[in-house]
């Protein structure tokens, strides 16, 4: 059985993944070895059979003895270990749920119900590296990878609502907690229904403006507001993160040499681990809706088609409907007063599960075939 390290399965990707790999019976197939940077020596805390103590993640002799190595310890982890292992000649696969390595020209980025030919062909030519790619880009192709996949696209801008869960588990503890905090300035007039809406809209407008309202995560308030701007300035007035959707979206579809114009804007809202987008996409030609249905059910087992309805959008296309789930949801769908080219969608999924530890899980599945 093939060698795998795992480094950085304590955090919230991390732990995620672990749960799924237990719920797949992944460990019956390997010979796991959990790496820590903190802690080596300790004792692994799962019950595998014949699993060693902890060992140390930055000890560079014990990475080399292993087949695979998955990270999901982050970037700065990654730079630091990662160009060391390969220069001493390392030759095992490395999945990685950061985006350190994702752009580069001998790494992959998984998502395998969209691109399983470009991570078969990567394979067979020996690229080692599989790279989880960004939650939204991968959320986004779970649910409408399908048309990409037919070549039906021309263009695509999406408006985000991304979740606290993508800035980390930090940020998702201060939402609630300004969530609380929001309730806890109101709560006597809450329970007088003769109460002023306007006085207590006053008096959050006031607890969000405090001093005291807890912003050290997000270094602004999130509850009761939204922020426009997700990850850093590049330079040309796209954040991070929206450069991320042309750049990344075409090197999963393998089609880096002929792209397909994607752009919008990123922006956190307060939901708690699921990312929706709006997108309108341009067409190359006036496909029928219901073709567009058909076309979108193939995307994946996954993808959830939700007929633009008021009541099936309010139950079935909601973070709150498939947090926790390997569902995507794609709904909205309609022409729009443009043209028939003009298509509207909106899509939800949970970003811990497609969003990032599961392209990983099954990348995990995929090597182990291939090497088998
Ligand atoms: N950058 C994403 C976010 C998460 O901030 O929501 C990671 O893909």
């Amino acid at each position: 059985m093939l060698k795998t390290g795992l480094i950085g399965w304590r955090g919230m990707v991390g732990s995620v993944l672990i749960e799924r790999m237990f719920s797949e019976d992944n460990f019956r197939s390997i010979h796991p070895y959990f790496f820590s940077t903190s802690q080596a020596g300790a004792s692994n805390p799962f019950d595998i059979p014949d699993s060693q103590p902890l060992m140390d993640a930055f000890d560079i002799s014990c990475l080399q003895a292993m087949d695979i190595i998955i990270s999901c310890q982050g970037s700065v982890y990654t730079k630091q270990v990662y160009p060391e292992l390969r220069g001493l000649g390392w030759a095992g696969y490395w999945i990685d749920a950061s985006s350190a390595l994702r752009l580069n020209h001998d790494a992959i980025i998984v998502l395998d119900p969209v691109n399983r030919s470009v991570i078969d062909a990567g394979l067979e030519s020996g690229i080692k590296n599989f790279i989880g790619g960004n939650c939204t880009v991968s959320l986004m192709l779970m649910g409408l990878g399908g048309l990409f996949k037919e070549d039906l696209v021309e263009w695509a801008s999406s408006m985000t609502y991304q979740a606290a869960s993508g800035a980390g588990s930090n940020n998702m503890r201060e939402l609630i907690m300004q969530m609380g905090r929001l309730e806890g300035s109101v709560s006597d007039l809450l329970n007088d229904p003769k109460s002023s809406i306007l006085e207590i809209d006053r008096l959050t407008r006031e607890c969000i403006a405090s001093d005291k309202f807890p912003i050290t995560e997000w270094n602004q308030p999130l509850a009761g507001n939204l922020l426009p701007w997700i990850d850093s300035e590049i330079g040309n007035g796209q954040s991070r993160e929206e450069f991320k959707n042309q750049a990344e979206t075409n090197k999963i579809l393998g089609r880096s040499n002929n792209p397909v114009a994607l752009d919008g804007l990123c922006v956190r809202v307060g939901a708690m681990r699921s990312h929706s987008q709006a997108v309108t996409l341009k067409l190359r030609q006036d496909v029928p809706l219901d073709d567009v249905h058909a076309i979108l059910r193939n995307t994946s087992v996954w993808t959830r088609v939700v007929q633009n309805k008021k009541d099936a959008s309010l139950t079935e296309l909601t973070p709150a409907a498939v947090s926790g789930t390997l569902q995507v949801a794609v709904g909205r769908l309609r022409k729009m007063n443009m043209g028939g080219q003009y298509l509207s969608a909106f899509t939800v999924g949970d970003q811990l599960l497609w969003g990032a530890a599961e392209p990983l899980r099954r990348m995990l599945e995929i090597i182990i075939e291939f090497e088998s």
